[in-house]
């Protein structure tokens, strides 16, 4: 599928998302996330358009020379299930670019950065023309910056976003260093939005007055861990609605863990209304422990999650999961490949790259699995 044809699929569900929560415009949905609309003026989502034919006018000016350029890629993880999505898009993007697939070379840093920085040492070592990192540690970044920048290529960060000052540090030296990635308060807000929308009286099962819930986060260093747990509970308030943690617990990102947790916080606290999950793959794995505990989301319990993974789609158009939110890796990883390409073009870049979430309800699940056909 093309990327026009994403992006206005995109488009349109989002129109769709927003009209039923009232909001005017996409830009103004995640109203608590003020700093990503402030990031998002340098390159909001209708301007992917142009910077994509800018990537590929680029791309045409550098008279096909992309098929000798070398790009390294470093995956924290190949297990995740959504950087695994991410990087299959990336790999074949880039191939759809010019590059030549034997001069993409991706590997996984097994979440030990000890390991990823070794094999940044040896794309210096080889002589990359560009760097892709998905860093295992956001807080390594100012390292890996240095030994990138040093040895003169530019540098793409993916997913993981390094915090403010590092990114301060690139605009104040103008660097060729850039983040392409998504706000992720803007996640935690709409999934707070999707549960605030069915109204206390839907939620509050044992009549307390209040949304009683448990937290399934992400690894706890990182930066979309720590603004979706914040944010969707800041929605629940922001709408006027009262709530009370039961639990909070870290899954590492991984529905075994997922799984595993929500078994026992649910034996804990059976008064548990809804459960929150930092992302789909632990998502699923509270769905597990949910219907081997009885109880039956939309009935009983109420579920979220992030990424819009296929299963999770699936799962909020069957009523198993009560919605997601749609992390797009289309977009954010031919985002990644054109900037690559604009640093090695010359053509340059901001530096910050960002891109909208899209809250996923039955409403329009099946549009969201429709355009990752
Ligand atoms: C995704 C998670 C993923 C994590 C990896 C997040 O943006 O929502 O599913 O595990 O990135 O860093």
């Amino acid at each position: 599928m093309s990327m026009r044809k994403v992006l206005s699929i995109l488009a349109a569900s989002a129109m769709a998302v927003s009209l039923l929560a009232g909001c005017g415009s996409t830009a103004s949905a995640p109203a608590a996330a003020p700093a990503a609309e402030e990031k998002k003026e340098e390159a909001p989502a209708e301007e992917a358009a142009p910077a994509e034919e800018a990537a590929e006018e680029a791309a045409e000016a550098a008279g096909g020379d992309l098929a000798d350029k070398k790009v390294g890629v470093c995956i924290y993880q190949f297990s995740d299930n959504f950087m695994t999505l991410f990087r299959n898009e990336l790999q074949s993007y880039l191939v759809s670019q010019g590059f030549a697939e034997g001069n993409i070379n991706i590997v996984d840093g097994a979440n030990d950065q000890a390991t990823q920085t070794n094999q940044i040492q040896n794309f210096i070592t080889e002589g990359v023309d560009v760097l892709i990192i998905n860093p295992v540690n956001s807080s390594s970044a100012a390292t890996i910056t240095d030994m990138v920048h040093d040895a003169g290529i530019p540098l793409v960060y993916i997913n993981r976003e390094p915090d403010a000052d590092e990114e301060a540090r690139w605009a104040d030296n103008d660097w060729d260093v850039t983040y392409v990635g998504c706000d992720a308060r803007q996640s935690g807000t709409m999934q707070g939005e999707i549960i605030a929308d069915l109204g206390l009286d839907a939620i509050d099962f044992n009549g307390n007055g209040a949304i009683d819930y448990i937290m399934i986060k992400g690894d706890p260093e990182n930066i979309d861990a720590q603004y979706r747990t914040e944010f969707s509970i800041k929605a629940l308030e922001d709408a006027g609605l009262k709530v009370e943690k039961l639990d909070e617990q870290v899954g590492m990102w991984q529905q075994e863990q997922g799984q595993s947790l929500v078994a026992n916080s649910l034996a804990a606290h059976p008064e548990t209304e809804v459960v929150f999950c930092n992302n789909d793959a632990m998502a699923l794995g509270a769905l597990q422990a949910i219907q081997a505990a009885g109880r039956k989301v939309g009935e009983d319990i109420y579920l979220v999650g992030v990424d819009a993974l296929t299963e999770a789609c699936e799962d909020v158009l069957a009523g198993t999961m009560t919605g997601t939110v749609f992390n797009d890796h289309i977009s954010q990883s031919h985002s990644a490949a054109d900037a690559a390409i604009n640093y090695i073009t010359g053509a340059g870049n901001e530096h910050y790259i960002g891109c909208d979430y899209v809250k996923v309800t039955a409403d329009n699940a099946q549009d969201i699995l429709d355009s990752l056909k």
